[in-house]
């Protein structure tokens, strides 16, 4: 038996991305459940003047009692739960997907040569030191401005920059992933840099008998609310990957920040809910951002794919075989792909009909041949878009 790097590769895929998802879960689950429990904390009945707030919950056939502390607790506990490790592992399984298949594949999935055509190794290093301005720029903005109003403006500044440079310059599929990877850093280093050192040092100064300096503790809140508003934009970049309607789109850019403002508001009116206020104009607002977008991105014929006649089937094949069935073949001869892309064969004609509805949002949105590497012309695509649209008769 011959074990080939492409196929080593699909399992390294699958293995990493198991693992990002069910970490991901752990993670936003657990910040879920802490925003949650600390907007519905009441005053301790015992008075006590240490404590800011406690709850009283029902989960899987018990009682829990939760408080949560102004500052120190009355004696340090000898165990202490951290959570971090999700965080941690969520962002290194993301990373290494996001090494494995866009700057493994940058040709492929980063680099869209009618976006800008750039070699590979300069695709990498400008995504990686967007990666890191994104933290950067975000960090200065959160320790320079106080203002929680005029730091929403700033940071909101912040992504409407990396947006616009990320989708003129990278593939679409590439710019939604690479601004999906940029926030999710931002989250996992919020947790790195900031919550934990901070309450590193908190421990400590409570363990020398000092009163912990406040700041850590409001520098640690302040940065897992952002989190929590980040994390329903993050969820989606993450699965855009599948609705090239999304991140193909000519405004693209714009797309990504409809996003994050659907994601935030609706994270937002949550957030409220669980501390008793429900503001409807919230979610109103998050329905109203969705159907703009829905608007922006509604399918319009493309004239340059309109106006061909229905062509016969051997000629739909013929462009298929030309350039699509490097791909899509039981045997694939692209270099790098292992089994045909999802399953979708286009070598037959069985498969080619099977497929016709699937190819046609994928050659209309212009998301395949990805980076348009097999040169399919706009006359193919409106013949193939022709006969799709003729119910993808056989003869
Ligand atoms: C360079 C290799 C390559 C070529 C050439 C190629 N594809 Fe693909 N195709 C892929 C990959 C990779 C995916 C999976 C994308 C993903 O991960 O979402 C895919 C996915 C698809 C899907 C499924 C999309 C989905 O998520 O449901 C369809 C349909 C498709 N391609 C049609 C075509 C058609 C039609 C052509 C020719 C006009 C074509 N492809 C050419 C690599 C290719």
């Amino acid at each position: 038996m011959e074990l080939d790097a492409a196929y080593v590769m699909e399992w390294a895929n699958l293995l990493l991305r198991w693992l990002h998802i069910i970490t991901g879960i752990a993670w936003i689950g657990a910040s879920f459940y802490f925003i949650a429990l600390d907007n519905s904390l009441e005053p301790p009945k015992d008075g006590n003047p240490l404590v800011r707030g406690e709850q009283w919950s029902l989960h899987g056939g018990g009682f829990y009692y939760k408080r949560k502390y102004k500052g120190a607790p009355e004696a340090m506990p000898t165990t202490l739960h951290w959570f971090k490790w999700e965080a941690y592992w969520t962002w290194m399984s993301g990373f290494a997907l996001f090494v494995l298949i866009y700057w493994g594949q940058a040709s492929t999935y980063l680099i869209d040569p009618q976006v800008l055509d750039m070699p590979v190794w300069l695709a990498i290093l400008v995504s990686l030191a967007m990666i890191v301005a994104g933290w950067v720029g975000y960090d200065r903005l959160c320790r320079r401005i106080p203002d929680e109003r005029r730091l929403l403006l700033a940071g909101s500044g912040l992504l409407v920059v990396l947006a616009l440079i990320a989708t003129h310059i990278f593939s679409g599929r590439g710019a939604f992933l690479l601004i999906g990877a940029i926030t999710g850093t931002i989250m996992v280093a919020n947790v790195a840099m900031v919550i934990i050192p901070g309450q590193k040092k908190m421990v400590k100064s409570i363990e020398a008998g000092e009163a912990p300096d406040p700041i850590h503790g409001q520098r640690g809140m302040q940065r897992s609310v952002h989190n929590t508003y980040l994390t329903l934009p993050v969820l989606l970049l993450m699965i855009s990957p599948h609705y090239p309607m999304l991140y193909q789109h000519r405004f693209n850019w714009l797309v990504l920040i409809l996003i994050f403002v659907a994601g935030a508001l609706i994270r937002q009116f949550f957030v409220l809910r669980h501390s008793g206020r429900s503001n409807w104009a919230l979610p109103v607002g998050g329905v109203v951002a969705l159907g703009l977008l829905a608007l922006l991105v509604a399918p319009r014929p493309d004239p340059r794919f309109a106006g061909a006649e229905v062509p016969a089937f051997e000629e739909v094949q013929a462009i298929m075989a030309s350039r699509c069935a490097a791909c899509h073949a039981a045997r694939p001869s692209f270099e790098g792909i292992a089994a045909a892309p999802k399953g979708v064969l286009l070598d037959n004609p069985a498969q080619i009909r099977r497929w016709a509805a699937a190819t046609r949002q994928q050659v209309q949105t212009e998301a395949m041949p990805p980076g348009n590497v097999t040169e399919l012309t706009d006359a193919e695509r409106a013949k193939i878009i022709a006969w799709v649209a003729a119910g993808a008769p056989a003869r």
